[in-house]
């Protein structure tokens, strides 16, 4: 069973089929680069316990080397006999120093420790490439709030028409959970930056290495406090799995706005065609596809998050082989949100907005109707009364096919003597927009306020 590591005790090699059931170098070679940085630490730790001579360390250190530039040109790569990343790069490293040198870096740590200590640090490095992105997203988000300030569109509830609002609000609604996700990543990096390195299969290790040592020369900030939980627990990479899917749904949200504002029937939005398909049967189209693929892509997310914490439920302690089933789900919540956070985030810069449409669009469905009854509360109404009164005149104006504003001074004074015609002043969807004033609100003063905050949350997290 030559090139294995754990021959010694088997009087055969493994079978093909199992062989091809257990392999996981097709994935976890991602780590390939994270398995070497975590031999070089290692390196150090046994070099320090007097268990490499300075002149071993070195020759140790250059051969390690030697392995991460072939990986990364390319010509470094699993053999089809081994069966995962660790294996693959040992079997490597005593190919390039020999056996009596390579054959002593595996004292004192398993793969176990390796693969949970690896996981982190694949998914800290790539934790910031997507913060990155996030925090583009935003960015587009923001600068199209700022462009177009002072436009007004119908807010909705229900999707029906309920009160007019700033687009620049409700654009920066689509910002603040990509804020809170921003600092969901950070959160789960202190947590995260941890090493179970040290740890060995479970029970800690007896050749008095340091894994302070370790956890420094990796750059994370301290080493696990249980071996046997630093092993065998992936709730970290089940948190990361959880933020990745909320971002998903984040931006899905965000794009189903957008699908329906580019419908004929909103046109709010027109898409940039760099930023949006053809049909191979029908000429005239152009179709929102990023934000439709968003939308799907949050599915898969959610996807990936459930068969993690399907994989984790019920499993004892410590380390069982289904925890290689951890590793596909967030590799490929990564690479879901790589690609997608940039496409979206270049749709968002180059949407138009049609804010005439819009505007005209605002006051329909009578959504000032909350207006009339805020005016008559100003004048002492109680609000119970002030929206009878308010319903009673948009029935009225229902029934005569007109909005508010154009109800004549004996229709109000028909409807109630509550109303005169000085209600007109908050019938207008600036007057509306501007009244709501409140901490949080609508009003230009407060989303420009609202916005500076978003930015510098933002760059916080
Ligand atoms: N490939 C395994 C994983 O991804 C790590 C190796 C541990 N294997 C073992 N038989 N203890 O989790």
């Amino acid at each position: 069973n030559e090139g294995s590591l754990w021959g010694g005790r088997f009087a055969s090699g493994p079978s093909p089929e199992l062989q091809e059931l257990s392999r996981s170098t097709h994935f976890d070679w991602a780590l390939a680069l994270y398995d070497i940085a975590g031999s070089h630490a290692h390196a150090k730790a046994l070099e320090a316990a007097g268990f490499l001579t300075a002149d071993e360390a070195v020759a140790m250190h250059r051969g390690l080397d030697r392995l991460a530039a072939r990986v990364q040109d390319g010509t470094l790569v699993a053999q089809p006999g081994d069966e995962d990343v660790h294996g693959a790069l040992e079997q490597a490293l005593i190919a390039e120093v020999g056996p009596e040198l390579g054959g002593k870096l595996r004292a004192g740590r398993s793969r176990n420790d390796q693969i949970a200590t690896l996981t982190r640090m694949y998914l800290l490095d790539h934790s910031r490439t997507i913060a990155r992105d996030v925090l583009r997203l935003i960015d587009a988000i923001t600068v199209q709030a700022e462009a177009n300030e002072h436009a007004i569109m119908p807010g909705r509830t229900h999707l029906q028409h309920a009160q007019p609002i700033l687009l620049a609000h409700h654009l920066q609604a689509h910002a603040w959970p990509l804020v809170r996700d921003l600092e969901r990543l950070r959160d789960w990096s202190a947590r995260a930056s941890v090493s179970p390195y040290g740890g060995g299969a479970l029970a800690g290790s007896s050749l008095g290495l340091d894994p302070a040592l370790v956890a420094r020369e990796l750059g994370l900030s301290r080493p696990a406090e249980n071996s046997i939980d630093g092993t065998a627990a992936r709730d970290v990479v089940a948190e990361f799995a959880y933020i990745a899917a909320q971002i998903g749904i984040d931006v899905s949200r965000f794009a189903e706005d957008v699908i329906i504002w580019n419908t004929r029937e909103f046109g709010f939005v027109t898409l940039d065609d760099g930023y949006s398909t053809g049909s191979s049967i029908m000429p005239q189209k152009k179709n929102p596809d990023i934000a439709e693929l968003a939308r799907g892509k949050a599915g898969r997310l959610i996807g990936d998050l459930a068969g993690l914490l399907a994989t984790l439920k019920g499993l004892p302690l410590a380390y069982n082989r289904d925890l290689q089933e951890d590793k596909e789900p967030v590799f490929d919540a990564v690479a879901t949100l790589e690609v997608l956070l940039p496409a979206f985030a270049g749709m968002v810069a180059t949407l138009r907005f049609d804010t005439g449409r819009m505007a005209a669009l605002a006051p329909e469905g009578f959504s000032l109707a909350t207006d009339v009854a805020d005016w008559l509360v100003r004048r002492g109404v109680p609000f119970r009364d002030a929206h009878e009164v308010s319903g009673a005149l948009v029935r009225a104006c229902e029934q005569r096919g007109i909005g508010l504003e154009d109800a004549s001074d004996e229709l109000l004074a028909e409807v109630s003597p509550l109303l005169d015609p000085s209600v007109r002043d908050v019938l207008t969807i600036e007057g509306s927009v501007a009244s709501r004033s409140g901490a949080g609100g609508t009003a230009p003063v407060r989303v420009a306020e609202q916005r500076a905050e978003l930015i510098a949350r933002s760059q916080g997290a």
